[in-house]
């Protein structure tokens, strides 16, 4: 049986871990093969080493993410290797500050935009010639951008969400503009996922990843398979129609919320039925 991103090159930005070496591992598995982008060699060898251990390819490239001329090469660094270029998820981002506005400094502001709002633009940049000549040939060119459910709701951190916000629109006016020639473009937005990034906040408190588990109706966090699941969805053909969506991985956090139903006891049945009486809620 083939996989579903057989005959496919795909490059992970931050494929070195977390949701990015997850999908760099979930692509090869199914066939593709990975250039995985990442600013940390050693952390990227580990990842090429465990795709090549079940007969995967992947190359490594050297990629600061906020350095525009690293896009550049990144691509340049697949076709090489790969000889063309059906896939891109930019993954590499994150955020800074929950400070209250007037307190929120520039350099904070930047930080949120320079690492993960531009650098979307810098890899679509330098990847959309390529895709567009895969494209041409064959079918699945395909960009997945990396979100979060900061960029959907406000839950306090402006720069983050406001960053995040703009890779969705950025990432849907792609869809829009190229769409027709056969690259779609997507996102997945993440709740709160167990990766390095918040190994110290959780080795500092245990108990944190069930207290930010518990906001969320699934009562959990999630695990970067989770992401990765999404990405390669979207990044397959089984989504050959789908272009420009929006996808929470989040347990239902974006849905709404479940406070009242939480503070009705079962599944709310009394809240609901004593205040449909009054009609006072
Ligand atoms: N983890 C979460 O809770 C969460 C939640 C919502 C959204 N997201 C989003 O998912 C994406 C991945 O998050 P993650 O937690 O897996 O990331 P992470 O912080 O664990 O880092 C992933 C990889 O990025 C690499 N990296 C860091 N700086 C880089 C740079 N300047 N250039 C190139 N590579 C660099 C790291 O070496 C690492 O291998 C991000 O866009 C993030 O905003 C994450």
């Amino acid at each position: 049986m083939s996989g579903r991103m057989e005959n496919r090159v795909a490059i992970v930005t931050g494929g070195g871990s977390g949701i990015g070496g997850e999908t760099a591992i979930r692509f090869a598995e199914e066939g593709a093969a990975v250039l995985v982008a990442d600013l940390d060699p050693d952390r990227s060898a580990n990842i090429i080493d465990k795709i090549k251990s079940f007969g995967g390819r992947a190359e490594y490239s050297k990629l600061d993410v906020r350095i525009s001329s690293d896009a550049d090469k990144m691509v340049s660094k697949a076709i090489e290797s790969f000889g063309h270029l059906d896939t891109l998820v930019n993954n590499v981002g994150g955020g800074r500050g929950d400070d209250l506005i007037n307190e929120l400094d520039e350099e904070t502001w930047n930080f949120n935009f320079d690492f993960t709002l531009k650098p979307t633009y810098y890899c679509c940049r330098a990847a959309m010639p390529k895709l567009l000549e895969s494209a041409e040939s064959r079918p699945g060119a395909a960009i997945v951008n990396l979100s979060s459910v900061n960029g959907m709701i406000a839950i306090g951190l402006p720069a983050y969400a406001a960053a995040k916000a703009g890779v969705e629109m950025f990432t849907k006016n792609i869809a829009i503009q190229y769409g027709s020639r056969g690259v779609r473009s997507n996102l997945v937005a993440p709740y709160t996922t167990r990766t390095d990034f918040w190994k110290p906040i959780f080795e500092a408190d245990p108990e944190t990843p069930k207290r930010l588990g518990d906001l969320n109706p699934m009562r959990r966090i999630g695990d970067p398979i989770d992401i990765a699941n999404a990405i390669l969805f979207l990044a397959s053909d089984e989504a050959s129609f789908i272009n420009g969506a929006l996808l929470p991985v989040d347990g239902g956090f974006t849905a709404g919320t479940d406070i009242f139903t939480r503070s009705g006891g079962r599944a709310g049945e009394q809240f609901w039925s004593s205040h449909a009486e009054t009609g006072n809620f």
